[in-house]
């Protein structure tokens, strides 16, 4: 079939990755490789990437932010897909990174990223990280907690930059596991209850920890960007109660959250209204403006990724249901299970053909739970076939795990027709290589 033609329902959707289409043979392609001919060089299941997706969204938050003008940073978040090969692509493209662990902090490293430009998060973070972090000269440190001050304050002997992470108090719209902004909650500081205030003084009142600005992550998977104003305005009366400015108030970062299309039915805001949005928000609140730094996860990798699996059993249970099972499920995609997230479907050897029908798509654990679609609608489904899902750049692959002794997918970048394995594939053997 032609691309471009009405008939083909993958190009220009906004949930499979940008450039992606059906090809003459009427397969799927994604960065300008076929994903029959992937499945069958890399095996199933596989998460696969455009590289050029992963850049273009990059390079959408800086020519965003650069259109402002003025001082700003944009760190790539990498919870949503910490890959050696992610990471300095990122970096590469003039990003920073969140690291949300000791683990996150050694695998950015180890990639080559510029410590200095990396932020360490985290609401309990250990003694082995912190020493990891100062050892290896990690630019900010975002503190979360009064027993972290302590904590850090007792392993420095020099000083070290901090940013103090503060909970607004606003509740972004979206499921209430990714909601962080909330005076109830275990991250940061709270505004209402005054410990933003007297996490102010306690970082002032340390030697070696030297106070550099604010922090807020109000949520994920955020549609409204009317909460980030508010977000805004609380961290700029914040700052003046705590009368914040000059060195100590060199940063603002307003976090990341932006939602991305997981099926036709999202609408996301562009990253350009949303950087829109935060940029107009920290003027009109703070003068001198802070250099603004946002640190979006999901909205870089999301929609870069697909994951390719092969159909197994079709079990038709008639006037109830379809089931079509598939080579991976809840070890690769934990989000259906955890929040009731909806994703699409694909038949990816058959991208062309109209859909017709109303299926289940279940992963092959032992559980009931275990859906990756509850109702997809697909071409007609055959065992053998390959099926697609698109959206799962973003806590795919790291949320993975091995329930039932699966071994996670490999991670597959596709540029320009060319293919490269960047994350191997696990095997059983690997599944007992720690057991002693
Ligand atoms: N900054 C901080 C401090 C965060 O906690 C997070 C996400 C981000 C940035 C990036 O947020 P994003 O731009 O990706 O929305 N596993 C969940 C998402 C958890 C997000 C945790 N924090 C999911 O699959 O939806």
């Amino acid at each position: 079939m032609e691309a471009g033609t009405s008939a083909d329902p993958v190009q220009g959707s906004a949930v499979f990755p940008i450039s992606s289409r059906v090809n003459e043979a009427g397969h799927l392609e994604v960065g300008g490789c076929d994903a029959v001919e992937l499945a069958a060089e890399f095996g199933t299941p596989a998460y696969v990437y455009a590289e050029d997706d992963l850049r273009a969204r990059a390079r959408g938050y800086m020519e965003a932010f650069a259109a402002h003008g003025g001082d700003f940073e944009v760190i790539y978040a990498s919870k949503a897909a910490p890959v050696s090969a992610i990471y300095r692509l990122f970096a590469e493209e003039g990003l920073g990174i969140d690291v949300a662990s000791g683990g996150e902090l050694h695998m950015a490293l180890e990639a080559g990223c510029d410590p200095a430009r990396i932020y360490l998060h985290g609401n309990n973070k250990t003694r082995p990280e912190l020493e990891l972090a100062i050892r290896s000269g990690v630019g900010h440190v975002i503190v979360d907690s009064f027993d972290e001050i302590d904590r850090l304050e007792a392993l420095l002997t020099e000083p070290l930059d901090v940013l103090i992470r503060v909970t607004p108090g606003i509740k972004a719209d979206t499921h209430s596991y990714i909601q962080t902004g909330q005076l109830d909650s275990k991250f940061g500081f709270g505004l209402g209850d005054g410990l933003a205030a007297r996490a102010i003084e306690a970082v002032r009142g340390a030697r070696n920890l030297r106070l550099r600005g604010l922090h807020a992550h109000i949520g994920s998977q955020i549609f409204e960007l009317e909460p980030y104003v508010k977000t805004i305005e609380a961290l700029g009366a914040l700052a003046d109660d705590s009368s914040l400015s000059g060195d100590e108030f060199q940063l603002l970062n307003v976090g990341g959250g932006l939602g991305i299309a997981y099926t036709a039915a999202d609408e996301p805001p562009s990253i350009q209204s949303y950087v829109d949005v935060k940029v107009e928000g920290v003027r009109r609140v703070f003068d001198p403006v802070p250099r603004i730094l946002v640190e979006p996860g999901r909205s870089l990798v999301g929609n870069a990724g697909i994951t390719l699996y092969e159909i197994g059993t079709v079990k038709d249970i008639p006037g109830v249901r379809t089931y079509v099972a598939v080579d991976g499920g809840m070890s690769d995609n934990l989000r259906p299970m955890l929040y009731g997230a909806h994703y699409e479907a694909l038949i990816a050897n058959r991208a062309a053909e109209g859909p017709e029908a109303h299926v289940t798509v279940a992963g092959m654990h032992c559980e009931s739970s275990d859906v990756l679609v509850r109702d997809a609608v697909l071409a007609a489904p055959h065992v053998g076939d390959i099926l697609a899902t698109p959206a799962t750049g973003a806590y795919g692959h790291s949320m993975a795990n091995n329930y039932n002794g699966v071994p996670r997918p490999p991670v597959i970048f596709c540029k320009d027709g060319n293919a490269r394995v960047v994350v191997r594939r696990e095997t059983w053997e690997d599944l007992v290589r720690r057991d002693l």
